[in-house]
């Protein structure tokens, strides 16, 4: 398998692949050069059935993208479009798309250029060679450029995977957002909830608490949903956001503030230990005082896979029953990850 990360946590990848690999059974090792932003995992022996149809990508920590490894090809400068053509097909009848990636390190940015210039040969090669490139529910086809000079060819099943290309989704800045932070709770409402979820569980008139919230980017995704914010921090808020009558900012520490009703929503972005954070939202849940809840987990330099797991079993130990628990590193997040309880 191929998996996508952040650039300088391979090691936490790898790690979490071999243990998820490991509770189904099956053993292997990894490549996880630091700083390259992927791991490849080799199962021994080579398991029967796809090991990834027994993987979910969604429940993987660490890993950005998910992809079935196929063969390395080796690329000449004076035509590149063909070998790779030539070495898809028979792998599938048809793909439902073609991506072509590179890693998402400094000397991966430099390969995406080319990636663009080859798409349209790819294209080509493919359609001559008789294989469709737009059949719904085939296998997506990524050709990833790591640098070496070859390509790998990896094979997601778009239902088990990241849904963007580079698996990084693309959001804007919004220019009235308070900080740039508000792209991470953007993002987790998109990766940790369907759209029909979205619609359903972000209703104007909902109410939230923002542990943890100034100077608001938070608190203005959740306001420009509808919601009635309590926004939580001793520092100050932005100015126009308050102006917009949706936040009320309560000066209190996040450990000790509680509610007097139940919210629908509690979102943390507090820079503490990931396990009182956990602690904090399992606390939250139990009592019944939110129906779901976003915290960000701030990542020790290092044991970050087992600090992880551990604020996760925190965590699930208190998920009301008919909720769902998600765990990402998104995009957007850097030393750290984001945790997500999805009601039911
Ligand atoms: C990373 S910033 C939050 C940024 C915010 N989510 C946004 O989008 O603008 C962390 C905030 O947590 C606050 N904080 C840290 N410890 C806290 C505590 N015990 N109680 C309340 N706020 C706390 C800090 O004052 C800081 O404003």
């Amino acid at each position: 398998m191929l998996l996508y990360c952040r650039p300088g946590f391979e090691k936490d990848c790898a790690a979490e692949i071999t243990d998820a690999c490991a509770a189904i059974g099956v053993a292997g090792y990894c490549d996880a050069r630091p700083g390259q932003a992927f791991v490849t995992f080799h199962a021994l022996p080579v398991p029967a059935r796809p090991l990834i149809a027994d993987l979910r990508w969604s429940r993987l920590v660490f890993a950005r993208q998910l992809l079935a490894l196929g063969p390395a090809v080796a690329l000449p400068a004076a035509d590149r479009a063909t070998p790779i053509a030539e070495t898809v097909v028979g792998l599938a009848p048809g793909f439902s798309d073609v991506w072509l990636e590179h890693p998402d390190s400094n000397d991966g940015r430099a390969l995406s250029r080319l990636c663009r210039a080859l798409r349209t040969p790819v294209l080509k090669a493919l359609a001559e060679r008789g294989v469709a490139t737009d059949v719904t529910d085939a296998p997506r086809l990524h050709v990833f450029l790591d640098g070496s000079g070859d390509a790998r060819v990896g094979l997601a099943d778009p239902r088990n995977s990241a849904p963007w290309p580079l698996a990084i989704p693309r959001l804007r800045l919004p220019r009235a957002a308070p900080s740039r932070s508000t792209l991470k709770l953007d993002e987790a409402l998109q990766t940790f909830l369907g759209a029909t979820e979205r619609e359903r569980l972000l209703r104007p008139g909902m109410r939230a608490v923002d542990l943890g919230a100034a100077p608001g980017g938070w608190s203005w995704q959740l306001a420009r949903r509808g919601l009635r914010v309590t926004a939580v921090d001793n520092g100050p808020m932005d100015p126009r956001l308050m102006a917009e009558g949706l936040v009320e900012h309560v000066r209190a520490d996040g450990f000790r503030y509680r509610v007097g009703r139940p919210v629908d929503w509690l979102v943390c972005d507090m820079v503490e230990q990931p396990h009182r954070i956990a602690a904090l939202v399992a606390g939250w849940l139990r009592r019944g005082d939110c129906h779901g809840a976003v915290c960000n987990l701030k990542l020790p330099m290092k044991r970050r896979h087992s600090a992880v797991r551990e604020a996760l079993a925190r965590l699930e130990a208190a998920l009301p029953p008919s909720a769902r628990l998600g765990c990402k590193q998104l995009y957007h997040d850097r030393e750290e990850v984001t945790a997500a309880v999805v009601p039911g």
